[in-house]
């Protein structure tokens, strides 16, 4: 790949420190480098002993330094570099391939080991590897990403169809990079609904969360309806219980570094996974019908929310399927909940739902027109701006607790 072609949006001061004693592989390196656009290269480095002030003096992106005479120096300087300037990228030269001394260096953690003569396509593909990832780094920083995770209180409210459609409704209002994440491990359909087949599951990005390149990841990612991004389930039941809450918070950890918004949702119970992902939500949406069972069933979990110090700045209470007619109304439900009801969405017809989940896509996107795709689509805006709202006032806002809720009923 040609370095020189490399997207160079991202405001990268790019530079290149070039540490090496011996003159001859020193100008051998440094023509390759001269190729490279909008690259700072500096040579310095007489000596082994004032690499490191060279390095703390030019504070470059990348140090390729050869591997002097002395070896076990060599290797030993190398951690001193790596633990003193951890944001630096090592790439060591040597006119050795023996594997113990690889084997040394890449302990260091020295990032690239290239043998001397250096390839010329070698160290420019690496160097464009290594600037790639620094570019790719910087603009995660840009993103302030907003997790909502979907609770239901009791199977089959409807907390799968909310937010699958919040989910492309959010993408297709706001035009940011959603994701969707199928907590519901054992039985979740989300991928159904979406109607995307996964090379990946959360299992995939577990078993190698550590070692895993974010950007990487977001574009192996599967897309589904506009274009919302899919972490489905793995494939064998048996799997899941290898996933552990920890995997969950560092799994939101580099989610949130590629995405915008990131909707999970949960299965229908209070366990270690659904309370993981609700802790690092910026927003729970609880997901409820207006039957006796789901409203007893929604108390209860309120009750718990409280103990867990949910505030109303995070907790939503999402009526789903209402109806006029019911039998219960919305304000007579707020004041037996003791909390209000931030969003109802009305029933549609079964023969409607049931081909849209057949189809694989979402009732919002398959029948815009219609008034519970309408509904989607205000609850996502109007979430959207909620937001907005929220952060503006944080700073000045105190949190409020549950038990307010009876004084703000009219
Ligand atoms: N607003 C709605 N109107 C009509 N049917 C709905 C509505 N929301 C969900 N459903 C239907 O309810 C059933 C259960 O929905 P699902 O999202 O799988 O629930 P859960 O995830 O809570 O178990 C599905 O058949 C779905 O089509
Ligand atoms: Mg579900």
């Amino acid at each position: 790949m040609v370095f020189s072609k490399m997207n160079t949006s991202q405001n990268l001061n790019k530079s290149i420190l070039l540490l090496d004693t011996n003159d001859a592989s020193a100008r051998h390196i440094k023509t390759i480098l001269e190729c490279l656009d909008e690259v700072e290269i500096i040579h310095e480095g007489k000596e082994i002993n004032e690499f490191l002030s060279l390095i703390r003096k030019h504070t470059p992106d990348i140090v390729i330094f050869n591997l002097s005479p002395s070896l076990e120096a060599s290797i030993n300087l190398s951690r001193q570099m790596t633990s003193m300037f951890p944001e630096v990228t090592l790439i060591a030269a040597a006119d050795t391939m023996d594997t113990s001394v690889i084997l040394k260096v890449m302990r260091a953690r020295v990032r690239e080991f290239l043998k001397q003569p250096v390839s010329q396509d070698e160290l420019l593909s690496v160097i464009h590897h290594v600037f790639s990832e620094k570019e790719a780094a910087l603009s995660l920083k840009t993103v302030e990403s907003k997790i909502i995770t979907f609770f239901g209180p009791k199977g089959g409210v409807g907390t799968t169809t909310v937010a699958t459609n919040m989910a492309t409704s959010l993408a297709r209002h706001t035009k940011k990079d959603v994701i969707i994440v199928d907590l519901d491990l054992q039985f979740g359909n989300v991928a159904l609904h979406m109607n995307v087949k996964s090379k990946y599951s959360i299992l995939d990005i577990v078993n190698c969360i550590d070692q895993i390149e974010i950007p990487l990841l977001k574009s192996q990612m599967p897309k589904g309806t506009n274009g919302v991004s899919v972490l489905s389930v793995p494939s064998r039941i048996e799997d899941v219980e290898n996933i552990k809450s920890v995997h969950i918070e560092k799994l939101l950890l580099m989610l949130r570094k590629v995405f915008d918004y990131i909707i999970i949702d949960t299965h229908n119970a209070f366990d270690d996974l659904s309370i993981k992902a609700m802790d690092e939500s910026n927003f729970v949406l609880l997901v409820t019908t207006l039957d006796v069972p789901s409203l007893f069933h929604t108390k209860r979990s309120l009750q718990l929310f409280q103990k867990m110090a949910y505030t109303m700045e995070k907790l939503f209470i999402v009526i789903n399927r209402y109806n006029a007619l019911e039998e219960f109304d919305l304000k007579s439900t707020e004041k037996m909940l003791d909390f209000p009801i931030f969003w109802s969405i009305p029933e549609q017809d079964y023969q409607t739902m049931i081909s849209s989940i057949n189809r694989g896509n979402p009732i919002s996107s398959m029948k815009p027109d219609l008034k519970l795709s309408q509904n989607f689509l205000e609850m996502a805006m109007k979430f959207n701006g909620l937001y907005h709202k929220k952060t503006q006032d944080e700073k000045s806002q105190k949190k409020r607790s549950l038990f307010m809720f009876k004084k703000t009923v009219k």
